[in-house]
């Protein structure tokens, strides 16, 4: 099944979480359920989205977790924390951990691995820099981070999703074409074996039909496009053809 997910990043109050999903959940009525849907708001939000999305077809999820299950860890939130909020996805690793946060591929692989351990589904962003790319290293930056962050790991592929996000094209408008991606996208498959694989990088109505009429495209991640209810439910209706 397709999974498509709003990364709302540090946008929205409770209160604005509250506006939009119930504008949300009315302009997806009706929407089939061969797609799966995930909005995932800032831990703040987590609460009031999870009293709205119960027992809708939305799913919820968290943008980040820490891997151990209680302690000394001022500021950090654990994956009992987020279960008991009725979170059931974790996205780890987006870039913007890795490149404004410093998050190494170790604690990447910690966070994957504690996610696994408690039965909530991660979503493993990787993706490589635009010097990277240039450099023409794309598939080796891929084959290192998927390699780390999966290191002690197998057969994962079943339970774990894949978002490939070149840093270059997030939140920048110029996504990566739809065939860049579906080469990218079928190489993480040639190594993981079959795993649900998505796209994220500018994303928006317009072009998500191109990007999910590839053969390993299985999904999105969006973050600008996905703040406005109307704009993500349209990129939502857009999977379902
Ligand atoms: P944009 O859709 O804003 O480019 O962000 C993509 C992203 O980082 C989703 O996780």
């Amino acid at each position: 099944m397709k999974l498509i997910v709003a990364n709302w990043k540090m946008n929205k109050t409770p209160k604005e979480t509250k506006e939009y999903l119930e504008t949300f959940l009315r302009l997806i009525e009706g929407v089939d359920d061969n797609v799966e849907i995930l909005i995932c708001p800032p831990f703040t939000s987590l609460c009031i989205a999870w009293d709205i999305l119960k027992g809708s077809k939305v799913k919820l999820g968290a943008q980040n977790c820490h891997y151990e299950q209680k302690g000394a860890f001022t500021g950090e939130i654990s994956l009992d924390m987020l279960k008991e909020l009725g979170v059931s996805y974790v996205i780890v690793g987006h870039s913007e951990r890795r490149w404004i946060f410093g998050e190494t591929d170790e604690l990447i692989n910690k966070k994957v691995i504690a996610c696994l351990e408690k039965g909530i589904r991660p979503i493993l962003c990787v993706g490589e820099k635009m010097e990277e790319r240039e450099a023409g290293m794309t598939l080796k930056v891929i084959e290192s981070q998927l390699k780390l962050a999966l290191s002690g790991l197998d057969e994962v592929s079943e339970r774990i999703d894949i978002a490939y996000e070149p840093v270059w094209a997030i939140g920048s408008g110029n996504p990566a074409t739809p065939e860049d991606a579906q080469l990218v996208h079928s190489f993480i498959k040639e190594l993981l074996g079959k795993v649900r694989v998505l796209y994220g990088g500018s994303v928006n109505p317009q072009n998500a039909g191109e990007f999910l009429s590839m053969p390993d495209v299985d999904g999105l991640l969006v973050g600008g496009a996905s703040l406005d209810p109307s704009s993500f439910a349209q990129i939502v209706k857009v999977s379902q053809r």
